[in-house]
């Protein structure tokens, strides 16, 4: 039994490192020497990938009617729900890679269509096989004319994110062959309908919300020049994107299109593990980004940035923050404990964007924030930097678009992930239905009570 220096008895010894003297496993073994000191019982278990299997506690019990122990985890804040080869995070020292390429070589040198590609199947694609990629891509851009009827029944303010989350659940029931998630061709041609249609969905979704008629797809024009076209193409013949913000669009939606297991994507896990069909799970998925702690920060940053209002009134703003009455927006991240490499890159864009759009008035007050935050204790001792969504509003609303059309931006590119994400779990053996338990805290056995006598 290892002592931990405080005179306490550890209940357990980690054999890779302790010297000599544990009870059972050797010195340099990977396993654990659990010590149940309920029962005296000692227990080895396995130690793989630096994690323990949580069905192997299930042996330690006080008796024969004992379930067994458990591991509590709200919020999976430590633990590990699958094995993939897609996104490698290091949060400490802001390591960020697709696929094994570190995310700032591919967001100077790639494109989004190839790093989708590389998401999906894991290897960058040859000359050929980029362009048949973005020839399936291309003829896919269309949606069913029944799907303009489903979002004019949205109301004019109606928020851009319910409105994709809708229709991309909608989606399947346009393509019902979608439900053979075990035909590897059918996971394919949902793939390349879900990466085209996305984006003609998301612009659908913009022109609603103006009032304006739908513009449909120019396969002529890249992928972020698609889709420029489609939110402001108006009577011109044939539109022209600003190839700055067409470079500046392809940059983010590199930098958003996959971010290991977030929240999003592990809704897109767990509802894909039914076995429903992709654009359910990926519906799944647009609703957990939605959400202001995730995806929907990049609009709350922008609603934080306008309530500041100016420079000046920021330092009072942060002791709010510090005084526990309100989060910074676009700080903080559950894995990066120090800065957000995209966030890094994303101030890149900013400045190539303003350069055709003009200053965001706002990057004064965003710059003075994360001046003040980072020389903060508050902040520091907390290991609070900007993330993605910091800096990524002020961007898009240079390029006209309104703030709730921020998370659409996410989604769109998050698509690529999501799939490749969907697709790895699908093809994974370990994998079943995910299905936690929990820690029952309710009362038992209770008798009915007749709503007569029922006195409160
Ligand atoms: C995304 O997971 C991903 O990879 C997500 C994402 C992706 O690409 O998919 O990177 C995209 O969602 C980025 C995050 C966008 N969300 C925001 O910017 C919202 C503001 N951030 C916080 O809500 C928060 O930082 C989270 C949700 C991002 C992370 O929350 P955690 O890991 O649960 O951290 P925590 O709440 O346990 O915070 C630890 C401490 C707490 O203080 P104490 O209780 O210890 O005193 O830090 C504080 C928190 O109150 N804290 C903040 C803060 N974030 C954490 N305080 C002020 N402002 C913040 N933003």
């Amino acid at each position: 039994m290892a002592e931990d220096g405080s005179g306490n008895r550890n209940a357990v010894t980690d054999n890779r490192t302790t010297e000599g003297t544990a009870r059972n496993g050797a010195a340099g073994d990977h396993t654990l020497t659990v010590t149940d000191n309920r029962t005296g019982q000692t227990y080895e278990l396995p130690i793989e990938d630096g994690t323990i299997r949580a069905t192997d506690l299930r042996q330690i019990k006080t008796g024969p009617d004992d379930f067994g122990l458990m591991s509590y985890d709200p919020a999976f804040v430590n633990t590990a729900a699958c094995r993939s080869a897609i996104t490698y995070i290091d949060g400490d020292k802001g390591i960020l890679q697709y696929r094994g390429y570190p995310i700032e070589q591919l967001a100077e040198r790639s494109t989004f269509l190839e790093v989708a590609y590389l998401l999906i199947y894991g290897a960058l694609p040859t000359r050929e096989q980029l362009d048949a990629w973005r020839d399936q891509i291309t003829h896919h851009t269309f949606v069913h004319e029944n799907v303009k009827d489903i979002m004019r029944a949205f109301r004019h303010d109606a928020h851009p994110m319910g409105m994709l989350v809708s229709t991309v659940g909608a989606l399947s029931t346009f393509y019902p062959e979608a439900k053979q998630i075990q035909d590897a061709a059918a996971r394919e041609y949902q793939t390349y309908r879900l990466i085209a249609k996305v984006p003609t969905i998301a612009a659908f979704t913009y022109r609603h919300s103006r009032g304006l008629p739908y513009v449909y797809p120019d396969n002529d024009l890249s992928y972020p020049g698609n889709f420029l076209s489609m939110l402001f193409k108006m009577s011109e013949a044939k539109y022209r994107p600003d190839p700055a913000l067409e470079q500046a669009l392809d940059v983010l939606f590199i930098l958003h299109a996959d971010h290991e297991q977030n929240a999003s994507t592990s809704a897109v896990r767990a509802v894909g593990a039914t076995e429903v069909d992709p654009y359910s799970a990926l519906a799944a998925g647009v609703a957990a980004l939605y959400g202001p702690l995730h995806g929907g920060a990049n609009e709350a940053v922008l609603k934080m940035l306008r309530e500041i209002g100016t420079k000046d009134r920021v330092p009072e703003f942060l002791k709010g923050v510090e005084a526990g009455e309100r989060k910074l927006m676009g700080f903080g991240h559950r894995v990066y404990k120090s800065y957000d490499p995209r966030a890094k890159a994303i101030k890149q864009v900013a400045d190539d964007v303003f350069q055709v759009t003009g200053v965001n008035p706002l990057l004064e007050i965003a710059l003075e924030l994360e001046r003040i935050a980072l020389e903060d204790d508050y902040f520091i001792t907390r290991k609070l930097y900007p993330n993605v969504d910091f800096y990524s509003g002020l961007i898009y609303e240079a390029m006209g678009l309104p703030m709730g059309m921020f998370p659409v931006m996410f989604a769109i590119p998050r698509t690529a992930g999501w799939i490749a994400q969907w697709l790895e779990h699908t093809a994974d053996e370990e994998q079943r239905i995910a299905r936690p338990r929990q820690l029952y805290t309710g009362p038992l056995d209770l008798d009915y009570v007749p709503i007569e006598q029922r006195t409160k």
